[in-house]
């Protein structure tokens, strides 16, 4: 018979996931929910649709399938199953450094039956070495899983990405979803904007076991106090913008945004369409479907220049990384940073707009119970939103498990957006998580939220 004591510290060990049992499941469980998405994205269109290039800027579906399954085979099967390569002519086809996504059509990539036979080979093994790999006091890899987390994370952003070339993708809808909850009711009494207070916080985590290398270490950030915005911007805001001539006026834009602006003729977000016949007078394309903007939904794909110039044209400015994280994760009470903006919980459909349960961004207002302390709402899910900051590496970063998943995108060409949108998985979302692009970029799920700093006393 089991002591008392003992059961007690099993059952800690279970419930905060340390125990090897509940760390294997909790593996499986991330990765048969990856695949399932993985399985619709690639399941809902005709096969000679996977193969085609939707979009010069995106990689053709089977590209991305076959490459989840290669990845997986080099971390989970050679890096940590010591198994030799099951088809080591595919390393190179489907190597993102090697080929530029404009060039992947034309690589011999295998057919969508190759791939899914490729995929599915790879996870019966996959889940074979788990059922071995020492989770507990084995190497970093493998301790507390986290070659599988990282696994399942990698899966869910290129579930992202092809859910981005199902955007981008002419033709009639294909994907469907329930719609997103509405604004609460208390939504148009909330204040505008909060102060944080200025002094330390503890930005990033070494305690969080599947944070990527990026997130690391934790370590402490002194801020002066700021404002930010309750609510990201909505599309009604966004459209005073573009009313007032925002997208004509070279004052609110950085020199290379408004390169861009000239140059390809910008006159709003991506997938707008202006139309006299209907209220408020645009329409957009969303899943194949073509509808009247919604004004109270957080603006989407929006360049990172986009961003910025609406902030200057509205006498602010986009909040940097570390203020985000802080507006996200201090707890005044505390003094501590929490994992999320409600608390250490993991995010349930009640917090936040997550894992593609809805096909767009619920109204600014909605998720009250995934609200900050100071009551900052949607900060996780909905659009992810772009930071004033570059993509730095904090002090003491090491890059694990390999230099291409972060270092090599460090420095000024990246800006950094955090907090997840409404195609991200939970398994791939903290208020940590540290995500990237190019300024330029509008196909991604990105919107934003302002910030200031407080009047001079
Ligand atoms: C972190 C989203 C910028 O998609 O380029 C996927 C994630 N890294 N495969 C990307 C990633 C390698 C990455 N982002
Ligand atoms: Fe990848």
């Amino acid at each position: 018979m089991t002591a008392p004591g003992r059961e007690g510290a099993a059952h800690a060990r279970e419930h905060d996931g340390t125990d090897p049992g509940a760390l294997r499941r909790r593996a499986v469980d991330v990765l048969l929910a990856a695949r399932e998405r993985t399985a619709a994205l690639t399941g809902c269109v005709p096969d000679p649709e996977l193969s085609a290039q939707h979009s010069p800027l995106m990689s053709p579906l089977v590209w991305d399938l076959a490459h989840i399954g290669n990845q997986e085979e080099l971390w989970l099967l050679r890096a940590v199953g010591g198994h030799a390569a099951l088809r080591p002519e595919l390393d190179s086809v489907y190597d993102a450094f090697e080929h530029p996504r404009a060039e992947r059509p034309s690589l011999p990539l295998l057919s969508p039956d190759e791939a899914r036979r490729y995929v599915a080979d790879v996870r019966g093994r996959a889940l074979d070495v788990l059922d071995r790999a020492p989770v507990e006091g084995g190497g970093p890899l493998v301790r507390a899983a986290f070659a599988f987390g990282m696994i399942a994370q990698h899966e869910q952003q290129h579930d992202e990405t092809m859910l981005i070339t199902h955007q981008l993708r002419a033709g009639p809808a294909a994907l469907t979803a329930p719609e997103p909850p509405p604004a609460a009711p208390d939504t148009d009494g909330l204040p505008v904007e909060v102060l944080v207070e200025g002094g330390p916080f503890t930005m990033g985590t070494s305690t969080e076991p599947w944070a990527l290398d990026n997130e690391r270490p934790a370590h402490e950030r002194v801020l002066a106090p700021f404002f930010i915005d309750t609510l990201p911007v909505s599309n009604r805001a966004y459209g005073h913008f573009v009313e007032d001539g925002g997208y004509r006026d070279p004052r609110w834009w950085h020199p290379e945004g408004w390169a861009r602006v000239r140059r390809h003729q910008l006159t709003a977000p991506l997938f707008w369409r202006r139309d006299g016949g209907v209220p408020g007078g645009w329409l957009r394309r969303r899943f194949g479907v073509v509808e009247p903007v919604p004004p109270d939904e957080p603006v989407l794909h929006v360049s990172w220049y986009e961003a910025a110039a609406y902030a200057a044209w509205a006498g602010r400015r986009l909040p940097t990384e570390a203020e985000w994280e802080k507006a996200a994760r201090y707890d005044p009470a505390s003094g501590r940073s929490r994992r999320y903006p409600w608390g250490d919980e993991d995010p349930t459909p009640e917090h936040a707009n997550l894992g593609q349960r809805h096909l767009r961004p619920a109204p600014v207002g909605a998720y009250p119970r995934g609200a900050s302390p100071l009551g900052v709402r949607q900060l996780i899910g909905d659009v992810w939103e772009w930071t004033a900051s570059d993509f730095l590496p904090y002090p003491g970063f090491r890059a694990f498990p390999y230099r291409e998943y972060s270092e090599v995108f460090f420095g000024s060409a990246y800006k950094v957006l955090r907090g997840g949108s409404f195609g991200v998985d939970p398994v791939a979302c903290r208020g940590t998580f540290r995500n990237w692009d190019l300024p330029v970029r509008r196909q991604i799920l990105a919107g934003f939220r302002t910030a200031r700093d407080p009047e001079p006393c």
